[in-house]
């Protein structure tokens, strides 16, 4: 096997459960569940390809919205999805980490949560994000909140607040930004995701919906990626 170290982090927005229940006839709890095979597919696979860092959109702040039952039902799969998966994944030597305000969650899948990321925290593979009651402007407030907090105690000064030390205040400052990032279902957007460190990174829209995505899609966005110039602003020096 071949391990390419071209991509560093991989952020993928799982979207499109909801549509594939129903073009199964199916209720849209039964996509959520279908998910699961996605996402064994993307870890197995960035981490065959040296993949560092996954993020995956798995719970937005705005998914608060959604019927009751749903947040629920989504909510009980998480916690039985760690539950299910994470003697797999810590053989595997997956670091499972979290992204967002995880105190919102539910108190049993926030321990189930909280357990994985104890239990595998050592892990030297693949960096599991998983973002949870994650929103970007969230993101940024929370940041900017811990500024104010720093200035009124004298930390720091108004000259302080710099792009680096904003990004030190955001949920996980040590990862990089994302390289690309993935969406399933056709959406040609954002909606809320890492929207402070996308500013450069590459973005791949596919109609596949998310319980449908497998191993083949993502290497086609990664083979997408590698024909992309990044120039950060700067003029290419490649071509
Ligand atoms: C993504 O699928 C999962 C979450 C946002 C939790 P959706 O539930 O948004 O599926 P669609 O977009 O309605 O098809
Ligand atoms: C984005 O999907 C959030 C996640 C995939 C977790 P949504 O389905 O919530 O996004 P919108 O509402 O179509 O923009
Ligand atoms: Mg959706």
């Amino acid at each position: 096997m071949v391990v390419d170290k071209f991509l560093t982090h991989v952020g993928i927005i799982m979207d499109g459960n909801g549509r594939w229940a129903r073009s199964h006839g199916l209720q849209r709890i039964e996509g959520h569940k279908a998910a699961e095979k996605a996402i064994h597919d993307a870890v197995e696979y960035c981490g065959e390809m040296g993949v560092e860092y996954l993020t995956l959109y798995a719970f937005s702040t705005e998914n608060w919205k959604r019927p009751k039952a749903e947040v629920i039902f989504i909510m009980t799969l998480l916690k039985s999805f760690i539950k299910r998966n994470i003697d797999d994944l810590d053989r595997n030597r997956v670091r499972i980490r979290a992204s967002g305000r995880i105190d919102d969650l539910p108190s049993g899948p926030l321990s189930e949560l909280r357990n994985a990321m104890t239990r595998t925290g050592s892990n030297k593979g693949l960096n599991l994000i998983l973002a949870l009651s994650y929103g970007g402007r969230a993101e940024i407030t929370d940041a900017m909140r811990t500024i104010a907090g720093d200035i009124e105690t004298g930390r720091i000064q108004t000259s302080d607040i710099t792009e680096e030390s904003i990004s030190s205040r955001m949920y996980l400052p040590d990862v990089p930004d994302p390289d690309i990032i993935i969406r399933t279902s056709g959406e040609q957007r954002l909606s809320n995701f890492l929207l402070w460190e996308s500013a450069y990174s590459e973005l791949y829209f596919t109609d596949v919906l998310w319980p449908d995505f497998r191993r083949e899609h993502l290497e086609e966005a990664f083979e997408d990626y590698r024909l992309r110039r990044r120039r950060f602003g700067d003029i290419d020096s490649g071509r």
